[in-house]
């Protein structure tokens, strides 16, 4: 166990060493690759067309045309009561538009004031042509949970929430859920336990249960099909805490499933995500089957959650795998084939800063921190954008990214989260492309950390400290 966990020491660090620069300019991805226009970028907090964060937490995603929508939970940075389902588009999977808060909280009801809404995934019925929201009600204790809907005539909603979803008259009493539309347009529930429904035609109640109580061990489910072959992925029981999330393979969805383990390496957490959705992107040459997972920062789930969406990876046999962690790449819709991405920029040099400290780990990697609440980091930049890598550890607190232009203005506000139960040297925040111009960036300590308590046991960091391995003026 020890020796496995310092080869997977070794491995994130080098993912991170390789990174650093020995001159001024450096290449962030280790491969040679295309440089693209836009990419997904994994563990660093996305913004909409306002600046905003964007906030679409235990997501799920669709086509509709040439746009993809995303639609979650839009958090805030304090407390968990649902405030909202938001909807993004997005043409690239990489740049996403604000579009609505699809549903937002209700006068009263499952959806309520001082509620728990979670995990909304839409499917388009084929038979009524109406788009239908489906999600996790609960009370604050997470104590009253059903499976609800919602349905709007147009993607973006506003979406009409109709209360508990029916079978055979009884709401559907169960916790994380997700949705799957197989290839004659029927549509599927899934819950966590091991839970498969079919919805009747109009998706508007259960008809009947094809899977009861498959696992004890399995939350946050998400299905998909690949060449005949049903897919049925879940993670542990850890709350929002990051795990090792494994996955179910059947020829039928009545099953029998069968037990293949786990998907990303054993000890990276599922790349220190949470699994919420996969979306197979076909293009005119193949099909790239996206994962979609939530690294979750609880209380700072609007700001500081991020997205860690990756490229699965399939074998002959069918065996699913993320092998690696693909920092930044690309999904080209059009041909459904992704690319690696390589991000390019020069090194800044980081002045000595008031409560900052120079750290560096077994492994040798070297980085600045701090814990002191207020502490900051300032650097002046010329340019677009700047990226900042940092080492995220078991002890890694928020931290606050401030961008100001040279009138003083404020023009990006951002948290980003420097925690990880294993050590991981990545990127953890990346600013928008701002117009060419003088700046200031500023990173403070905010004396928080990620914390949860849940039914059966406290989560979280041990301490509050954040990270700064490297600054980048990305090209
Ligand atoms: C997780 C679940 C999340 C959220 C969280 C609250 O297990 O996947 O969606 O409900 O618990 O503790």
């Amino acid at each position: 166990m020890r020796l496995f966990r310092l080869l997977l020491l070794k491995r994130i660090l080098v993912i991170g060493l390789l990174s650093v620069a020995s001159g001024k300019e450096e290449h962030l991805s280790f491969r040679a690759v295309p440089v693209a226009a836009t990419a997904i970028h994994s563990g660093v907090p996305w913004y909409d067309q306002h600046h905003q964060a964007v906030s679409a937490r235990g997501a799920g995603l669709i086509q509709e045309g040439n746009r993809f929508y995303l639609f979650g939970e839009f958090k805030r940075d304090h407390g968990n009561a649902f405030v909202g389902f938001s909807c993004y588009s997005s043409a690239d999977l990489a740049t996403w538009i604000f579009e609505s808060i699809a549903l937002p909280v209700q006068p009263e009801g499952p959806l309520g004031p001082d509620r728990v809404g979670e995990r909304p995934k839409v499917m388009k019925n084929p038979r009524t042509g109406e788009f239908v929201m489906f999600m996790h009600t609960d009370n604050a204790a997470y104590k009253d949970q059903a499976v609800g809907y919602a349905t709007s005539p147009s993607i973006t909603g506003p979406y009409t929430f109709h209360g508990p979803l029916l079978f055979a008259g009884q709401p559907v009493k169960k916790w994380d859920m997700g949705v799957f539309q197989d290839d004659d347009g029927s549509g599927y529930l899934i819950t966590h336990s091991g839970n498969l429904y079919a919805l009747s035609d109009d998706y508007k109640s259960v008809a009947r249960q094809l899977v009861k109580d498959m696992t004890p061990h399995c939350e946050a489910p998400a299905i998909f099909k690949r060449e005949g072959l049903y897919y049925w992925l879940g993670s542990g029981l850890t709350a929002w805490e990051r795990n090792d999330n494994h996955y179910f393979t059947a020829i039928s969805l009545a099953g029998p499933w069968q037990d293949r383990g786990l998907f990303a390496p054993q000890g990276t957490l599922t790349w220190n995500s949470q699994t919420t959705f996969v979306l197979p992107v076909t293009g005119s040459e193949t099909t790239t089957y996206l994962f979609l997972g939530d690294r979750w920062a609880h209380p700072r789930q609007n700001s500081a959650a991020t997205y860690v969406w990756q490229p699965l990876q399939f074998d002959a046999d069918g065996r699913l795998s993320l092998p690696e962690f693909h920092q930044s790449w690309n999904l080209d819709t059009r041909t459904g084939r992704w690319a690696p991405v390589s991000l390019r920029g020069k090194l800044l040099n980081i002045p000595p800063a008031e409560g900052w400290t120079p750290h560096t780990d077994a492994a040798g990697v070297t980085d600045l921190r701090s814990k002191v609440k207020g502490a900051t980091l300032t650097l002046p930049f010329t340019g677009t954008q700047v990226a900042i890598h940092g080492v995220a550890r078991s002890d890694g607190g928020f931290g606050e990214i401030q961008i100001k232009d040279h009138t003083g203005k404020v023009v990006l506000t951002s948290i980003v989260e420097t925690y990880c139960l294993y050590p991981e040297a990545s990127l953890k925040f990346l600013s928008p492309r701002l117009p060419p111009g003088d700046y200031t960036l500023t990173v403070t300590v905010l004396g928080e950390r990620f914390f949860w308590q849940a039914k059966r046991a406290a989560y979280g960091s041990s301490d509050d400290f954040v990270s700064v391995q490297k600054i980048l003026l990305v090209d």
